[in-house]
């Protein structure tokens, strides 16, 4: 059973995702920033399904062996590897002592993000090339390895009908502009088209590609938000469903987007979100 991380009012019931069934076993995965956030729950989520998971991280190493225990408690293995998703050879190093320690991967979830908000004219640079830098060329960097591997390998029969399966974290930012928050959105929509156009190109060879797009999750990067009561009011104003998210609502997504259970989905969002994306002041005006 999922538990309130705080006293953040919520009136619903939370799914017991500790009870699904067990979608992966055998398969081997890769997913970065996990030592947080979605990141951290997603690599639980593939563990309790049966995949041994690599615990990408880039700071705090002891939060990634924490994750490690968790998988490894869920009965599969995990290691925890350091990358910079942003630099080209951190990114290929992972891969490779990645492949040293499973012998192949199955799954990646190009997961890690930050935000690095300012108004528009005071946005600097390195802001931009920041956010850029780490939410969508170390998805680009990430996918690519991962994909070098799915397609040399094809399909192991044995444990999946295809032969790849890429999950993308993006955001509700997808589709929803963010004033403030050019860098984040600009990034976020990018993940969308990159996502598409690589189903596109790499479904001929049985590789799958989607993307998760969550809403407000309670995790770290919106915490001054949902942590203050006005905040948690305004996010709800914004949230039909009039929850936040769980980052367990978005590992559970991960893991039928990971599994055959999705089979015939590819190029896809889907999002995640409470109804974020149902243009919620439409329900009262237009
Ligand atoms: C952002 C959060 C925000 C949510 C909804 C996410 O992608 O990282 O800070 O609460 O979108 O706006």
């Amino acid at each position: 059973m999922s538990t309130q991380a705080d006293a953040t009012p919520s009136n619903h019931d939370l799914p017991d995702y500790a009870a699904m069934p067990r979608l992966l076993v055998g398969q081997k995965a890769l997913v970065t920033g996990a030592n947080s956030g979605i990141g951290r729950a997603v690599a639980i989520a593939l563990a309790r399904a049966g995949a041994d998971v690599v615990v990408n991280y880039v700071v705090n190493e002891d939060a990634a062996q924490d994750v490690v225990k968790e998988v490894e408690a869920a009965g599969t293995r995990g290691v925890a590897l350091y990358a910079d998703v942003s630099k080209e050879d951190d990114v290929e190093k992972m891969f490779q002592q990645a492949l040293e320690a499973f012998g192949t991967l199955d799954i990646v979830v190009p997961n890690a993000g930050v935000q690095r908000d300012a108004p528009f004219t005071e946005m600097t640079l390195a802001q931009w090339n920041t956010v850029l830098g780490i939410n969508l060329t170390g998805q680009f960097l990430c996918i690519r390895e991962a994909v070098k591997e799915f397609a040399r390998r094809g399909v192991r029969k044995e444990v999946s009908c295809a032969a790849g399966k890429v999950v993308c974290i993006g955001s509700v930012h997808e589709v929803i502009p963010w004033a403030g928050h050019v860098n984040y959105a600009s990034a976020k929509g990018g993940i969308q088209m990159m996502m598409k156009t690589l189903a596109q190109e790499l479904a001929p060879q049985r590789i799958r590609v989607n993307a998760i797009g969550p809403g407000a999750i309670r995790t770290d990067i919106n915490k001054s938000v949902w942590s203050d009561p006005d905040g948690y009011a305004g996010m709800m104003s914004l949230i039909p469903y009039n929850r936040i998210g769980e980052p367990d609502d978005v590992a559970q997504v991960a893991v039928f987007l990971a599994s055959d259970m999705s089979d015939y989905i590819t190029g896809v969002t889907l999002f995640v979100d409470g109804g974020m994306t149902l243009y919620p002041g439409f329900a009262t005006g237009g």
